[in-house]
């Protein structure tokens, strides 16, 4: 099944713009510029919106889930909207018990720990996500010929915290499950893979324009563990985007060691931290990648002409790939000040008053 003829990228609204032509090799007039997190704590009418509500109940009301995801478009002017949602939606829908505690990230009171706990895993019945694509379709609706970002968690980051039962440090319990019962982990990949692989695919048919996969706490696996018992599941996920024509995205922490296994996941552009220069990120990925970053989040709060240095360094850097989306290395920190959101993306897109 490919894409349907009234899908933005196949009736002319997004499939020229900047983003997408970046995603896909070229190298735009305008640098595209969007934020990991754009939506959220940093705004003031998000917080105002939010107030009191649970997150995932948000994330499942397809009108609140829109504002949201369109809020951070016009107010800073970005290149992208990405969905509102999170990694864990698909994981609550497929019946498993999780919330977001504020300031923690996500929570399960009974984790996954044992063979027979992944034995009860159920799968994902696709009605259950209509408010998704509801949401999708109705944000797209609005955004005219600014492209939607989907996105999922990859597999390896869902099991971590059904496995840790939240947020870690190293995710010890979940990589003694992968190296003590070989068998239940793959089990527990494959579902994970299959449950954000669908997610995955109902934004991209509902008309989301780009697809990134987040693989937040893969740097703390070895280059061996994840080629052996995690990159299978990845592609598993991404998989799910069979015949559908979009630009897919990796973006994970602590990366460069596996950048040479991330090049045969079949993505178009690779979201790098504020580790690894974008040169070096280019050179290791070479040229059939575009490279997407990589702003250090601890300069939103240094002087303007710091951060302005910063970011030309980031420019120029990543004139070494074969193109560049502009962003931070990881999300926006909640306490960020978002008029300097805004005028990052006016100085990226080359405003002159913006420099000053
Ligand atoms: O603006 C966007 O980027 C789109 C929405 C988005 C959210 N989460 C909303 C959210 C996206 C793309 C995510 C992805 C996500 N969620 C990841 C991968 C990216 C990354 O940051 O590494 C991960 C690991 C999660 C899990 C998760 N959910 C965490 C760690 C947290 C933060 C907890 C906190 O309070 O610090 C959440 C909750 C969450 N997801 C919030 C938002 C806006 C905050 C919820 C609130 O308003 O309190």
């Amino acid at each position: 099944m490919s894409l349907k003829p009234e899908h933005p990228l196949v009736d002319g609204r997004t499939a020229d713009s900047p983003l997408v032509r970046a995603y896909r090799g070229e190298r735009p007039e305008r640098t595209p510029v969007w934020f990991m997190r754009q939506a959220g704590r940093s705004l003031p009418e998000y917080r105002e919106l939010r107030a009191g509500g649970d997150m995932l109940q948000a994330c499942l009301t397809p009108d609140m889930a829109s504002e949201i995801t369109l809020q951070p478009v016009r107010r800073h002017g970005v290149d992208a909207a990405i969905f509102f949602s999170d990694i864990v939606v698909p994981v609550l829908l497929a019946g498993v018990d999780v919330r977001i505690v504020v300031g923690r990230g996500p929570v399960l009171d009974t984790p996954v720990r044992t063979a027979s706990d992944v034995l009860k895993l159920r799968p994902l019945d696709p009605a259950a996500l209509d408010p998704v694509r509801q949401a999708v379709a109705q944000t797209v609706e609005q955004l005219g010929s600014t492209p939607l970002i989907g996105f999922a968690g990859a597999p390896f980051t869902l099991a971590a915290y059904l496995v840790e039962g939240g947020p870690s440090k190293d995710q010890i319990r979940a990589r003694s499950l992968m190296r003590s019962d070989p068998q239940t982990w793959a089990t527990l990949l494959n579902w994970c893979a299959d449950v954000t692989g669908q997610f995955l695919r109902a934004q991209v048919e509902s008309g989301a324009s780009a697809a990134q996969l987040f693989d937040s706490w893969v740097g703390s696996l070895s280059r061996e563990d994840y080629r052996r018992r995690v990159f299978p599941h990845s592609k598993r996920a991404l998989d799910h985007l069979r015949g559908l024509d979009v630009p897919k995205v990796h973006f994970g922490l602590g990366t460069d060691r596996i950048f040479p296994d991330i090049t045969a996941l079949g993505v178009d552009a690779v979201g790098v931290d504020w580790r690894i220069p974008l040169d070096d990120a280019a050179a290791i990925l070479g040229e059939q990648f575009t490279v997407q970053g990589n702003i250090d989040p601890a300069m939103l709060t240094a002087p303007w002409p710091a951060l302005k240095a910063h970011i030309d360094d980031v420019l120029e850097r990543g004139q070494a790939a074969r193109a560049h989306v502009v962003n931070l290395g990881h999300g926006v920190p909640p306490e960020t000040d978002p008029d300097v959101l805004t005028r990052i993306v006016r100085y990226v897109h080359g405003e002159r008053d913006a420099a000053e």
